[in-house]
Parts: C-alpha cells; sequence; structure tokens
C-alpha cells in the first residue's frame, strides 16, 4: 500500500514512522511536511488545505490510500473531494468533522443525547452572552469560540472584566475569524485531565491507551496555552473503572449518537476528558490524533497500523484484533524561546545523527528543516523527544537523558512532563 499523509507536524511525524513499520507499506508521502519527516518518507510541496493540488498530487503519485491528519483540512472537507476523486481515505468527512470544528455543534450533541459534558449556553451576540455571565456570577468563567481557533479558542475568565475583554476580542474584534460569530459559555469543572483516543469506523470503537498532554507553557502548569509541551501514556489515573464508564457512557454513545444523526464518524475520535467528581466528563472532542498524544500513543500499538488504517476506511475494523504493550511511553517537547508566543527560526540543531535521531530514544520532527547537511528550527514546537520503557518512570527519565544532549539557541521544555500522572 502506498500512503499519502497530509501535514507538517510531529503528529504526522509520528504517524509516519509507525506506519513504515509496517510490512504493508510501501512508499510513503507527505504533505507538505518538514526536514525530519523527509528522513521517513518522500515530502511533496502541497499545502495541507490545497484540495486540488492534493488530489493531483495523490493522482501522481497513484496511492492507494490518503491519511488526512490535522483538523484544519478535515473541518473544510479535504476527506469528501478526495473520496468523490475516488480515493479510500482515513479521516472523517466534513459532516463528521463538525464534532470538533463547531463546538456549538458537539455542545448540542451531546446534550440531546445524554453525554455527561459541562453545562452550558449559546450566544451569537455578545451582550447577551455577558449578561448571562453577570447573572450567574460565577467565576472562573468558561468562554469558547464556536469555530476552530488554533487550540487557542478557550478562555478561563476569572472574573467580569476578564469575560468582557474575552467576548470582545472574539466576538468583535474576531481575533479568529468567523470562529468567533458564535460562543458557549460553559460551567468550569475541575479535575485531572485525560485523554483518550478512539479507532472508529462507526461500527466499533476501539479506545486506545489514555494520555495526558501538558498544555501551559511553563512548569507547574503555568505560563500561556500551548499546542502541548509533552505527554505521557499510559496515564495511572485512567482506573479499568473508569474506563468502563467512559465506554459505557461516552464513547459508545458519541459513536451511536454521530451515526443517528447521520454522521458517522470513521478516523480517529478524540476524548478530551475531565475526571471531575462527579465522574468523567467530555471538555472538547477532536477529530483526529492529538498532537502531541499520537507521539507516546502510536509506539505502544503492537498491531500493525497500516491494516488498522485502511480497515476503518473500509469500515472492517471489527475483523482487526487491536492489541497493546505494557509498557508506558513519555514525550518531552523542545520548543523555540518565546513559543507559544513570537520566535526566531533557522537555529541550527545539534546532538541529532543525520538522520535526525539520538540513541536510546525516537526523534519526533514538529518544526524542523534540513538544510546544508543539517538540521534547523522551523517552528515553536520543534522536537518531540519520545522514549519507551517497562515504567512511565525510566521512560521519562531516558526522554529527558536524551532531551539535554539535543540544543538549539533559544530552546527550551517544561520539566515536570508525568510529574501530576506520577503524584509527585
Ligand atoms: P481546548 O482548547 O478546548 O482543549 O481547551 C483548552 C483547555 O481549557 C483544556 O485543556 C482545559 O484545561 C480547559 N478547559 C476547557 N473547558 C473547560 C471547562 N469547562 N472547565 C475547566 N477547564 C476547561
Ligand atoms: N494536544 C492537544 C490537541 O492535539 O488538540
Amino acid at each position: 500500500m502506498d500512503i499519502l499523509v497530509i501535514g507538517s507536524g510531529g503528529r504526522e511525524h509520528a504517524i509516519i514512522r509507525k506506519l513504515r513499520q509496517s510490512p504493508r507499506v510501501g512508499r510513503l508521502y507527505c504533505a507538505p511536511g518538514n526536514g525530519g519527516i523527509a528522513q521517513d518518507a518522500e515530502c511533496c510541496p502541497v499545502n495541507a488545505m490545497d484540495k486540488a493540488g492534493m488530489l493531483a498530487l495523490a493522482k501522481e503519485k497513484a496511492v492507494d490510500l490518503v491519511f488526512v491528519a490535522p483538523d484544519d483540512p478535515l473541518g473544510a472537507g479535504m476527506v469528501d473531494y478526495l473520496e468523490e476523486g475516488g480515493f479510500l481515505c482515513y479521516g472523517p468527512n466534513c459532516q463528521a468533522a463538525q464534532i470538533e470544528s463547531s463546538k456549538v455543534f458537539s455542545k448540542n450533541l451531546m446534550k440531546k443525547y445524554g453525554i455527561p459534558t459541562a453545562g452550558y449556553e449559546v450566544f451569537d451576540d455578545p451582550a447577551a452572552a455577558l449578561a448571562y455571565i453577570k447573572s450567574q456570577n460565577q467565576y472562573p468563567a468558561v468562554i469558547k469560540a464556536d469555530g476552530l481557533a488554533v487550540g487557542k479558542g478557550v478562555v478561563i475568565a476569572q472574573n467580569e472584566k476578564e469575560a468582557a475583554e474575552a467576548l470582545h476580542s472574539l466576538m468583535e474584534d474576531k481575533i479568529f475569524g468567523d470562529s468567533g460569530n458564535r460562543v458557549v459559555v460553559e460551567e468550569f469543572l475541575t479535575g485531572p485531565e485525560v485523554t483518550v483516543l478512539a479507532f472508529t469506523d462507526g461500527k466499533v470503537m476501539r479506545p486506545m491507551a489514555a494520555s495526558m498532554d501538558h498544555k501551559r507553557a511553563h512548569d507547574g502548569d503555568q505560563g500561556p496555552n500551548t499546542g502541548g509541551m509533552g505527554t505521557i501514556a499510559p496515564t495511572p489515573l485512567y482506573t479499568e473503572e473508569i474506563a468502563q464508564t467512559c465506554m459505557e457512557k461516552i464513547f459508545m454513545p458519541t459513536m451511536e449518537a454521530m451515526n443517528a444523526e447521520g454522521r458517522p464518524f470513521k478516523g480517529c475520535l478524540y476524548f478530551g476528558l475531565m475526571l471531575t467528581p462527579q465522574g468523567p466528563k467530555v471538555i472538547e472532542y477532536n477529530s483526529r490524533f492529538g498532537d502531541p498524544e499520537a507521539q507516546v500513543v502510536l509506539p505502544l500499538l503492537e498491531t500493525d497500523f497500516a491494516e488498522i488504517v485502511e480497515a476503518t476506511a473500509r469500515g472492517t475494523l471489527g475483523d482487526v484484533d487491536i492489541r497493546w504493550s505494557k509498557e508506558a511511553c513519555a514525550c518531552v517537547i523542545l520548543a523555540s524561546g518565546g513559543y507559544p508566543g513570537g520566535y526566531e527560526k533557522g537555529k541550527a540543531i545539534t546532538g541529532l545523527d543525520e538522520k535526525g535521531q539520538a540513541e536510546g530514544v525516537e526523534v519526533i520532527h514538529a518544526g524542523t528543516q534540513y538544510e546544508n547537511g543539517g538540521f534547523a528550527t522551523s517552528g515553536g514546537r520543534v522536537l518531540g523527544i519520545t522514549a519507551k520503557a517497562p515504567t512511565l518512570e525510566e521512560a521519562l527519565s531516558r526522554a529527558y537523558a536524551a532531551a539535554d544532549r539535543i540544543h538549539f539557541e533559544g530552546c527550551f521544555c517544561r520539566r515536570d512532563i508525568g510529574a501530576r500522572a506520577l503524584g509527585r
């Protein structure tokens, strides 16, 4: 099977490295890819949102399957377009991807089908939203832009002033464009957060190992929200009992709700969960693998990933026996100084071999370019240093030991990845 993967970050590199292990996989292409991905696949300079360009590329390379990994092309109907062009695709179509691309859609879905989530109201008028928040007088208040907002559409307002500012920038200044035409105002939930990714073809639901992201830029969950500064899997906080509750109350009902709405979901469904004192509740759905969750979950998969991907696309996932390693995996992100704000690019990276790897770990490239025989930075999140070991402690110490041998100017990482999961 020749496969084209759409995207250019760490998630796509992790997907490609996992597909590479499969004896079923022939040629691998990535569009647009990055410097590290180019060591494992042929990178093609087509923008991830360019539907016509992607269809032409799929035809030119005569691929057997297209794996659409990022949220933007999924939300924009890339799968619909490529399927119409005759290609087998991994990923939900535009209608099903709305579970991520519209918060209003996903909240209304959960309400209609009784899936546990934070209480909420929807507003298209900032004055009405503010009046509601004032009348509730409960802080923090959570305000979410309806549409995609590069992971930055959620504001946790500590008081009325912050709420007013957030509503102004989302709905009037439209910092995320039309994504802020409507907002969801919801109840603030507390508890540890876990992510469960699940393989589904709309007929069966197969959860993967539960992972934990670290979204804030700095140690102790301080600083601004990022795309994710590191992950671990499995998380010990997600017990067998919680897993069973989630399967009964959240995962299966979500799959069935999407079917009932005429939007069967095929691909990777991402459940962002809060383990509240009242039980697990959905914080958000995503229509794709998480980044950097994919980096720690895929290495634990023992079954041929390409077999799962093809079966999902064909609707025969129920025929595949999916097995998981009992080991643990950790990923530490090395980021550019200043990220998630402004940062410089083009910094030379030292400590990698000529394939962009390092001893004892897997180095996943998120934002690198390859130039003059070496790697240089080209993004905010640069590398994900990933280690697998019999215990989480060991995986973390291996990842940090390797991370400490890799360097570029301005490089930083969080030193406390996994600490909460280990009860430290
Ligand atoms: P998101 O961009 O949707 O992943 O949200 C960013 C972060 O905001 C989440 O990872 C949570 O930590 C936090 N968050 C979102 N919704 C809520 C909520 N209802 N209560 C508390 N925290 C929330
Ligand atoms: N790591 C969070 C996400 O991929 O949305």
